[in-house]
């Protein structure tokens, strides 16, 4: 199978060109200092992932409020303080024709205990199932509060486009904030928030709406959504579609399918390509490019959903991290699949309690390693990415959680 297509440009409807079908989907990395502004090591990461030859960076989620973190080592922005040092890493990521857009993010109730005393949210509905001990009951946002937290996501925005970040994606997936005012397991709202989807939407169409007056008609907006939320009802594949045709219909230029929650991260399974499906009938709904992410490291995987599939963009995370070249590599028929190791403490209670949480760590240390400029430890041992876990999170850690 050729590799042709995956290195066709490909124009978005705002007439921004991106070099070829590769993207880099968020990961966040938590790396930045205690002052939550991105480090040299933070943007030697994108360095090497614009080396790499890659078509969009889609950064690690960047937080829009330092009291409401995801992670104790997230990005924040909420104003232009640091803009000297995100010049830096806006340039790191594009000096090779690349993209590098920026993933923001509000966590609301997924603020693990760690970070957060108390985590706001549309409704002060707990997180349940075995991840739930990590954080504490969120509080129901005010109405001030949910309109403040949209002008931060345009905030935000701003400063990244000031920046020189090429576009933007706001977080609608994996149970954050936005994920939860589109869920009706999670908002249980009254007012003009909650209640109908249409208006479940209205976080979601404020965010997007002021992004798009501040930054104008042709700068890239992506939205990251789920396919569903796999928890039975909250967030359907309908919802998905008509959140996804809403968006279309007001001018998004860029959405990203994926899938899942802390209470189900099906968005870091072990098996192959598992939103394509989705992905594919989205796609034949809608005209905006439609991106999938979730299991790619395989050649052949790449090169079949691109060609034999409605999809426009292939995502990578953690195959990225361990290969940072992987483009170049497939454009010069040089790759050799890479192999995403599956962790162990060879204790198999343990594995199966904390697995999806080894990973994300274990990816964690690894970007960190890119950082200074080592190459990825790659091996089975899952201590020490728990290890690091505890370091990082306090006792809190060693419940489920995801990135
Ligand atoms: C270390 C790590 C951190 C992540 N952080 C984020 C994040 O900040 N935002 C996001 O949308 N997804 C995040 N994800 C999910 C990835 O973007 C992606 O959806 C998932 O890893 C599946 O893609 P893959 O099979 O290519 O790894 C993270 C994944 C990993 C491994």
């Amino acid at each position: 199978m050729s590799v042709e297509k995956l290195f066709e440009p490909l124009t978005l409807r705002n007439g921004v060109t991106i070099k070829n079908r590769l993207y880099k989907g968020a990961m966040s990395e938590g790396m930045a200092d205690k002052a939550h502004r991105p480090t040299q090591e933070l943007i030697n990461v994108y360095k090497s992932w614009e080396d790499g030859g890659i078509g969009v960076s889609i950064t690690g989620n960047v937080m829009i409020d330092r009291r409401h973190l995801g992670e104790p080592g997230n990005v924040v922005i909420e104003d232009e303080r640091d803009m000297g040092i995100l010049k830096r890493w806006a340039e790191a990521g594009k000096n090779n024709g690349g993209h590098i857009w920026m993933q923001i993010n509000h966590p609301g109730k997924q603020s693990p205990k760690s970070v957060s005393k108390q985590p706001i949210a549309p409704s002060a509905i707990p997180i349940s199932g075995s991840a739930g001990s990590a954080f504490n009951r969120p509080r129901e946002m005010t109405v001030s509060e949910i309109q403040e937290a949209a002008a931060r996501f345009v905030t935000t925005a701003t400063v990244a486009k000031k920046a020189g970040f090429t576009g933007v994606q706001i977080h609608g997936a994996h149970g954050y904030l936005v994920s939860q005012f589109l869920s009706s397991r999670d908002n249980k709202r009254d007012d003009a928030y909650g209640g109908s989807l249409e208006k479940r939407m209205q976080f979601l169409i404020d965010i997007y709406t002021g992004m798009r007056r501040a930054l104008g008609e042709e700068f890239p907006i992506s939205l990251k959504i789920n396919s569903t939320d796999f928890s039975g009802g909250g967030f359907s594949f309908e919802d998905s579609i008509a959140v996804i045709k809403k968006m279309d219909a007001l001018g998004i230029d860029h959405i990203e399918i994926s899938g899942g929650d802390y209470e189900k991260p099906e968005m870091m399974g072990e098996g192959e390509v598992y939103f394509l499906d989705y992905a594919e009938s989205i796609s034949s709904e809608v005209d905006i490019p439609i991106a999938v992410i979730g299991g790619f490291h395989k050649k052949d995987s790449m090169i079949h959903a691109i060609t034999h599939t409605e999809v426009s963009m292939i995502g990578l995370a953690r195959a990225l991290v361990l290969n940072p070249q992987l483009p170049n590599q497939l454009k010069t028929n040089t790759y050799r699949d890479t192999k995403l190791p599956r962790l162990t403490t060879k204790i198999k209670a343990l594995d199966k309690m904390f697995g999806g949480m080894i990973g994300i760590s274990y990816y964690e240390q690894q970007i960190r390693r890119l950082g200074r400029h080592k190459s990825p430890k790659v091996h089975r041992n899952a201590w020490s990415p728990l290890f690091e876990l505890a370091k990082v999170h306090g006792p809190y850690a060693l419940t489920k959680r995801r990135g």
